[in-house]
C-alpha cells in the first residue's frame, strides 16, 4: 500500500525567481531618471548577444513582438505562407496572420513534440516563404534538417526560442551561429524573467536594421537619442511601425537575471534529472525523450501519461494532482483546436495526429529553481500515488 501523505501547502506549477539583486537594480533604475528604453536596455541587448555569441540582439516587450518583427523584416505578407507547428502557444501562429500571411501547420514528431522536418517538406508550396520552428519546452528542433530544407527552397527560418534560452543543438547554444533569426521570451514563467519581455537575435545586419525600425514605431535610426544633449529633435517615420520596445525597468531585471542564469539553470537541471529518473521507472508514465543532439534547458517538464495502463485520462490525472496540492499546466492545447483557426482554416480533430496524441497525454509538472528537494520528492510521490490508485 502507498504511504503517501498529503501536504498542506499547495505547490504552484511555476514561481519566478527574483532576488534582492534584481529588486535593487529596479529601484536604482527608478531613481536614475531614465525608466523608458535607454542605457539599461542597450546594456541588456549587448550582454544577451555576447552571452549567446550572436551579432545582434534587439530587446522587445515580448517574444510575440519579436516573432512578428522577424517576419516583417523579410517582407512576409499577404499571399505568402509560413510553416509552423500546432504544438505551440497561439502567438507563434497569430503573428503570421498579423503580417497578412497564412499559417500552414506541419505535424510534430511524437517522440520530441517538435515540428517534424518530413512534415515540413510535405507542406511546401510556391507560396511558402518561411518556417517558424518552435523549440518546444526547451527541447530543440532538428535544425540541420530544417535549415537543409530552408536552403533547398530559399526559405527564411525564424526560430521560436521562447522556451530555449540555454538549450543547445549539437553543443551549440540556440541563438548562436544563426542563419535566420531567433526570438526569446522573458515572460514571468520563463528561465529568464523580466515580467514580460522578449529579444530578437540575429547575425544578419539587415534584419537588425529593419527590426529596430519596425519595433520602434518605424522611426528613423537616429531618433532614440532625441532627448539627450546633442540629440536631434528631427526624425522620420519610414515604416508604419509598432510600439514593441523593451524599457529600462524590464532590462534592469533582465541584466541581473542573465547574471544568475547559470545558477538558475543548475537548479532546473537537478530537478529535471530527479523527475527523469523517477518517472522512467513508472510504466504508466512516459518521461520526455531527449535526442542526442539536444542539451535541454528544462524550461518545462512535460511528462506524458500512458492512458492504456490507467483507468483515468489526462484531465482526471490533473484533477488528482490538484487534489494532492500539486499545481500543473498543459503546454499546449494544439493551436489547430482554437476557434480562431478552425473558423478561418477549417481544421478538425485528426488533422495533426501526433500533436493531438501528445496533447491528450501531457501534463506540465512544477519545475522552477526555488523548488526544494522535499517539494520535488513530493511531486514524484503524488504521481506515484495516483498511478498506484488508478493502474489497470
Ligand atoms: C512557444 C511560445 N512562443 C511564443 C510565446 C510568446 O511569448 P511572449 O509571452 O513573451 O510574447 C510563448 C509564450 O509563452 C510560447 O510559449
Amino acid at each position: 500500500m502507498s504511504q503517501f501523505v498529503k501536504r498542506e501547502k499547495f505547490i504552484p506549477y511555476n514561481l519566478p525567481n527574483i532576488t534582492d539583486q534584481e529588486i535593487n537594480e529596479v529601484v536604482d533604475t527608478l531613481k536614475s531618471g531614465w525608466v523608458a528604453k535607454g542605457p539599461r536596455t542597450n546594456e541588456f541587448e549587448k550582454e544577451f548577444a555576447e552571452y549567446l555569441g550572436a551579432k545582434h540582439a534587439i530587446a522587445m516587450n515580448s517574444c510575440t513582438a519579436a516573432l512578428h518583427v522577424a517576419l516583417l523584416t523579410k517582407d512576409i505578407g499577404p499571399g505568402d505562407e509560413v510553416i509552423t507547428t500546432p504544438m505551440t502557444f497561439a502567438s507563434t501562429a497569430n503573428t503570421i496572420i498579423h503580417t497578412g500571411a497564412t499559417p500552414v501547420f506541419a505535424d510534430v514528431d511524437f517522440k520530441t513534440a517538435c515540428i517534424d522536418p518530413d512534415e515540413i517538406e510535405k507542406k511546401i508550396t510556391p507560396k511558402t516563404k518561411a518556417i517558424v520552428p518552435v523549440h518546444y519546452s526547451g527541447q530543440v528542433c532538428d535544425l540541420d534538417r530544417i535549415y537543409e530544407i530552408a536552403d533547398k527552397h530559399g526559405l527564411f527560418v525564424s526560430e521560436d526560442a521562447a522556451h530555449a534560452l540555454w538549450s543547445r543543438y549539437k553543443g551549440r547554444l540556440i541563438g548562436s551561429k544563426l542563419q535566420g533569426a531567433a526570438s526569446y521570451s522573458f515572460y514571468a514563467t520563463k528561465n529568464l524573467c523580466t515580467g514580460d519581455g522578449g529579444m530578437l537575435v540575429t547575425d544578419d545586419d539587415e534584419i537588425d536594421r529593419k527590426a529596430r525600425i519596425f519595433a520602434g514605431q518605424g522611426m528613423s535610426k537616429n531618433a532614440w537619442n532625441r532627448y539627450a544633449k546633442g540629440g536631434t529633435w528631427k526624425y522620420d517615420i519610414c515604416e508604419p511601425g509598432f510600439k514593441y520596445n523593451m524599457f529600462d525597468i524590464q532590462a534592469a531585471l533582465g541584466l541581473k537575471q542573465l547574471a544568475r542564469l547559470e545558477e538558475m539553470q543548475a537548479a532546473r537541471l537537478k530537478i529535471a534529472a530527479k523527475y527523469q529518473e523517477a518517472f522512467g521507472k513508472i510504466d504508466a508514465m512516459d518521461p520526455p525523450y531527449v535526442p542526442d543532439y539536444t542539451t535541454h534547458c528544462w524550461h518545462l517538464y512535460v511528462v506524458r501519461i500512458v492512458p492504456e495502463l490507467l483507468t483515468i485520462d489526462r484531465d482526471q490525472f490533473i484533477v488528482e494532482l490538484n487534489e494532492r496540492n500539486v499545481g500543473t499546466s498543459v503546454h499546449f492545447i494544439p493551436v489547430t483546436y482554437m476557434s480562431a483557426f478552425t473558423n478561418r482554416y477549417g481544421y478538425k480533430e485528426g488533422d495533426f495526429p501526433n500533436a493531438e496524441k501528445h496533447f491528450d497525454r501531457l501534463i506540465s509538472l512544477p519545475l522552477y529553481p526555488t523548488m526544494t528537494d522535499e517539494e520535488v520528492q513530493y511531486v514524484i510521490d503524488a504521481v506515484k500515488d495516483i498511478v498506484e490508485t488508478y493502474h489497470k
